[in-house]
């Protein structure tokens, strides 16, 4: 198993792939925002994670609040049909996620989870759930990251949001293969002090 320096949080079985990709090509990754602000601390984080990912790689990000998602009405059509009556832009993120090898999540904690608008996102994701037939389903193979960030100093909060993340992962069978939980963080100014861990954590996205 590796430390990542100044980690609070394990990659889980950093050891399986190091290395394994570099030279074999180019991989899709795609970096979401998962809060509504737009130039705030995670967007920030993003904006790093997305320079340092990108080493012969094709890195897109997105921004949730830049999507129109409606509420899921709890309907269970979709257990039947593999798809939302509703129409807006849930299949238009759904897009980015099959183009992409690896999806980074970086969420913060409002209230002690993930942001409203993510959450509605993952509610309208139940058509790919994989608890259901017949389910869409984006394609196999891809690998999953998650990123917490919050102002208190405890990291507890930030497991609960990498567990919320990570359990989507699971259903949508994205492979979850590390989380990286940075307390402390309210504005952008403060992600600078933490440019090591996360550096560190993106050269795990990219050896995985
Ligand atoms: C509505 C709201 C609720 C929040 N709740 C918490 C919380 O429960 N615990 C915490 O540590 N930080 C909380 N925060 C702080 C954010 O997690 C923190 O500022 C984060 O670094 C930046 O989020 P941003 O990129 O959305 O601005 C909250 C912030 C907002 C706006």
């Amino acid at each position: 198993m590796i430390w990542l320096r100044h980690c609070d949080i394990l990659p889980i079985d950093a050891t399986r792939q190091i290395g394994t990709w570099r030279g074999r090509g180019y991989m899709n990754i795609l970096v979401i925002n998962c809060s509504p602000v737009k130039n705030g601390a995670t967007a920030e984080i993003v904006k790093l994670v997305s320079q340092y990912v990108n080493d012969g790689n094709n890195v897109k990000t997105l921004c949730i609040d830049d999507y129109e998602v409606k509420y899921c009405k709890g309907c269970r059509r979709c257990h039947k049909t593999a798809e939302c009556f509703q129409e807006d832009d849930v299949k238009k993120i759904m897009e980015q996620y099959e183009w992409a090898d690896r999806i980074v999540s970086v969420s913060p904690s409002y209230w002690a989870d993930i942001p409203g608008q993510f959450k509605v996102f993952i509610d309208r994701c139940t058509p790919w759930c994989n608890t259901h037939e017949p389910h869409a389903a984006i394609s196999s193979g891809k690998r999953g990251f998650t990123i917490a960030l919050r102002t208190g100093p405890n990291m507890p909060e930030c497991e609960k949001i990498i567990g919320s993340i990570e359990h989507f992962y699971g259903h949508l069978e994205i492979e979850a293969r590390g989380h990286l939980g940075l307390c402390s963080i309210e504005y952008k100014e403060a992600v600078a002090d933490r440019i090591d861990e996360i550096q560190a954590f993106c050269d795990l996205i990219t050896n995985s």
